[in-house]
């Protein structure tokens, strides 16, 4: 993909006759609660003076590209070839290309990268049909978009590098594209839409001969109930199924399926399924917290609570130290003096530590 770049006119300089790529990386790829996303961004062969800019991608449903929407504060570029976003919930992509020089010249734009979240949105979700992480590569599936939109496209990665569009690889109907074989591997889907992108999810392509987990494709909220199974292509296995989490044994008996009756945060794992000799892959399931949306609320009511009643303290005993000033040559007042000025202290030291952190 390199060009002669022929309007250049510093010919001292060959790197400045061509047209560089970029490869942008992005850290972590999924979504959790408070984490922040990292953008790292390289010049192919070359290092020094650059400046680099930073885009969203936005789908253009015209066609299987997007367009590119700077990031705030990358207008005149960054030093810095890394670019921090804080507070991101939904899936989102992201691309970037370098430029030095005067007039500057431009590297190409990056691949598009991706940073998913399993969470879902009111604006757009995926659903996977059969619900399960892990299919068989022959049998068909189905993926559905829903939400704020009448036209959606839906988008894979697969674990060879490569993004593509229901297009290449199945059959659009409406907002559902339709998948007749699976690709051997993982692989994760999302929808996209002309201004939202959908939760993303796993999904593993199991040989014909291999056996497979069953587990949810979504993330399990705690509290809720959910059961793994296991099954061969032609039947599901109805006992004597091993159950491993994280590579630790922790179902071994006569029944077929795992049942957890209330999921908690230590169930969040990867889990496998064996029977007769034949091992599952293993699928991540993640577990969501029942109080996701408000958990800030509480944190706030409390600190206020204890930054105000700590400050009509702080006022009383003021109040009470100024009146007690008054009585001088009382030993007793003197003993309260020395007492209410430590409180006071105290007090007053906690304040600005709670200040800090409100
Ligand atoms: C997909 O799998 C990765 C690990 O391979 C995991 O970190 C991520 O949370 C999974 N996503 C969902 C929605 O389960
Ligand atoms: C749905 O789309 C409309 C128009 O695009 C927008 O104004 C509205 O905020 C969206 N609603 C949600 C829940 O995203
Ligand atoms: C598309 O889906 C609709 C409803 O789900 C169905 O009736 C129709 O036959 C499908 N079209 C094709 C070409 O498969
Ligand atoms: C499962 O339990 C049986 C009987 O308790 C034992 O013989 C067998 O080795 C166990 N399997 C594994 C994989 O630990």
């Amino acid at each position: 993909m390199k060009t002669t770049k022929t309007s250049s006119t510093d010919w001292s300089d060959p790197i400045s006759l061509l047209v560089l790529d970029t490869v942008l990386s992005v850290s972590p790829s999924w979504l959790s609660p408070g984490t922040s996303v990292t953008l790292s961004c390289e010049v192919e062969h070359s290092s020094a003076g650059w400046r680099f800019y930073w885009y969203k991608t936005v789908p253009d449903l015209s066609g299987t590209s997007y367009s590119y929407e700077l990031l705030p504060g990358s207008i005149n570029g960054t030093e810095q070839d890394s670019y921090m976003i804080h507070g991101k919930t939904q899936t989102a992509g992201f691309t970037c290309r370098a430029g030095r020089g005067d007039p500057e010249y431009y590297t190409y734009y990056s691949d598009p990268k991706f940073v998913w979240s399993g969470g879902q949105s009111a604006s757009a979700s995926l659903t996977v049909n059969p619900d399960t992480v892990q299919h068989f590569g022959s049998k068909s599936a189905s993926l559905r978009c829903d939400g704020n939109s009448t036209k959606w496209r839906v988008s894979r990665f697969t674990d060879d590098g490569f993004q593509r569009q229901c297009f290449f690889w199945g059959t659009m109907n409406g907002s559902t594209c339709n998948l007749n074989w699976m690709w051997y591997g993982n692989v994760v889907y999302w929808c996209e839409s002309g201004s939202a992108f959908s939760n993303a999810v796993n999904i593993t392509g199991q040989y014909n001969d291999g056996i497979i987990l069953v587990s949810p494709v979504h993330p399990v909220t705690e509290g809720d109930s959910v059961t793994l199974g296991c099954k061969l292509r032609t039947q599901n296995v109805l006992s004597n199924v091993f159950f491993y989490k994280d590579n630790k044994l922790i179902q071994n008996d006569s029944r077929g399926e795992m049942s957890i009756s209330a999921v908690s945060e230590s169930d969040e794992g990867f889990y496998k399924c064996q029977y007769s000799g034949k091992e599952s892959p293993q699928s991540w399931m993640a577990v969501k917290s029942s109080s996701s949306e408000n958990s800030s609320f509480p944190v706030l009511l409390i600190t206020g609570l204890v930054c105000g009643v700590l400050l009509i303290i702080l006022l009383l005993l003021l109040c009470c130290y100024k009146q007690s000033k008054g009585e001088k040559f009382s030993d007793q007042f003197k003993i309260t003096d020395v007492f209410l000025l430590l409180l006071i202290n105290a007090v007053a030291t906690e304040e600005f530590e709670i200040h800090k952190t409100c």
